[in-house]
């Protein structure tokens, strides 16, 4: 988009600014934007239509430094393709009306409603916890199907907020359900967003394999700070994580770590010496994710599955997470890591498992797979496991295998 000194800019029809204490919503037609620092001076720059050029010469005026200036013209440019400044000497710069998801956005989305025992606990969930009148804020609402599940229940209005484009698509889902006046489509990061009222219920399905990584507790955490009444309730409300030893599959293993036998091979091949490289991958922690056939089809299980810890998603204080356990081998073999899984409570009285040898496994989530250097155990041998989440890097989740 290229901005000409002379194309005249101004506000867009019916542009609203809506304040509920410190919150701050900029509307436009059925779209809700977050302002940025300087979104509201240079909105206001453009209150009364104005060239370009001058829009810039006034916030200019207004800029403490040049940094500042900069970043106000850079405002300009995002608030033009978010639609809320306009140009009707450039009319291609208003926003797409009909944006769409991506392949692999739709793809996730079919595989969560496919994934029934999931829905439908959370849907019970909503079903039991939402009182009539209630806000609701769903975090991550994607296809939507929870704010639908809560509106469904009694909720007067629902917050829905999504970081990904799905675009027109969840509010068509909306529309199509009779919700577009109960539901309010919010596009970004929840710990980016401000509401026009607070919520009495604040509901997320955004629980990785391992449930940290999708940074659950930050952004459960920040909504329960700045988005929920006092007093107000917030589900799920407890994960408890579970390991199992485990000899994995030679095939999986030699897909995921680097074998003896790969060094051999790259020796032979290049006639160089890599095994460094193979001693590295102990250093850290190897860790991949599995579907249950992929592990368990010529995997051998050494253990029970021990609990090593619970999180709870409510009243969260730290983002930080570690938890020991001791896990006793029911059998010989190598040890080659620990296969993990989660049961998750909704709320009390509505669990579901990502347990790998479960009957009623949901089936969207896959298992995390920590691998140790193999060692041989026997019956009888003790070890112990130690689960660290690091909240400085939200894609780590560390465990520790160690023989005792
Ligand atoms: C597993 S999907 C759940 C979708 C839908 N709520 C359901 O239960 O079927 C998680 C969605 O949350 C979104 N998401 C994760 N964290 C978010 C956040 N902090 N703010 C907004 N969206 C978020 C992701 O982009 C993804 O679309």
């Amino acid at each position: 988009m290229t901005l000409d000194a002379k194309m005249v800019i101004r506000c867009a029809e019916g542009l609203n600014l809506s304040a509920a204490g410190l919150a701050l919503m900029i509307q436009v037609g059925d779209t809700w934007i977050t302002p940025m620092d300087y979104s509201l001076p240079v909105i206001d720059a453009f209150r009364v239509p104005m060239t370009f050029s001058d829009g810039v010469k006034r916030l200019q005026a207004t800029a403490r430094t040049p940094d500042e200036w900069m970043a106000m013209t850079r405002e300009i440019h995002r608030l033009l393709q978010l639609g809320v400044l306009v140009s009707d000497d450039a009319p291609d710069l208003a926003p797409a009306r009909e944006t769409l998801p991506t392949a692999k956005e739709v793809k996730l989305h079919v595989d969560l409603l496919r994934d029934s025992v999931r829905t439908q606990v959370y849907l019970a969930a909503l079903k039991e916890i939402v009182r009539p009148g209630d806000v609701v804020v769903d975090i991550g609402t994607g296809n939507g199907v929870l704010a639908m599940g809560a509106a469904r229940a009694g909720a007067r209005h629902v917050y829905a907020i999504e970081a990904n484009p799905m675009g027109q698509t969840t509010r068509r889902i909306f529309e199509a359900n009779g919700f577009a006046d109960r539901i309010t489509l919010i596009q970004g990061w929840s710990v980016t967003v401000n509401l026009p009222e607070k919520a009495d219920l604040i509901v997320s399905e955004i629980l990785s394999n391992d449930v940290f990584t999708e940074n659950a507790l930050q952004s459960t955490r920040d909504a329960e700070r700045r988005l929920l009444k006092p007093g107000g309730r917030v589900i799920p409300t407890e994960a408890r994580i579970f390991g199992r030893l485990i000899t994995v599959p030679d095939r999986l293993r030699s897909q995921r770590t680097v074998a003896p036998g790969d060094v051999a091979d790259w020796g032979r091949r290049y006639g160089l010496d890599f095994s460094a490289l193979h001693d590295a991958q102990w250093h850290g922690q190897m860790q991949t994710w599995v579907s249950p056939p992929e592990v368990l089809d010529g995997g051998v299980l050494l253990s029970e599955a021990v609990e090593i810890g619970a999180v709870q998603l409510t009243h969260i204080t730290s983002l930080a997470y570690a938890a020991t356990a001791e896990i006793v081998c029911v059998r010989a073999g190598r040890l080659d890591g620990v296969l993990g899984h989660f049961d998750l409570d909704v709320i009390p009285g509505h669990r579901m498992t990502t347990d790998p040898l479960a009957e009623a496994r949901a089936n969207s989530w896959r298992n995390p797979l920590w691998f140790c250097e193999p060692m041989q155990v026997s019956a009888g041998d003790r070890l112990r496991l130690t689960l660290i989440h690091e909240h400085r890097h939200p894609l780590s989740v560390e465990l520790k295998i160690e023989r005792l």
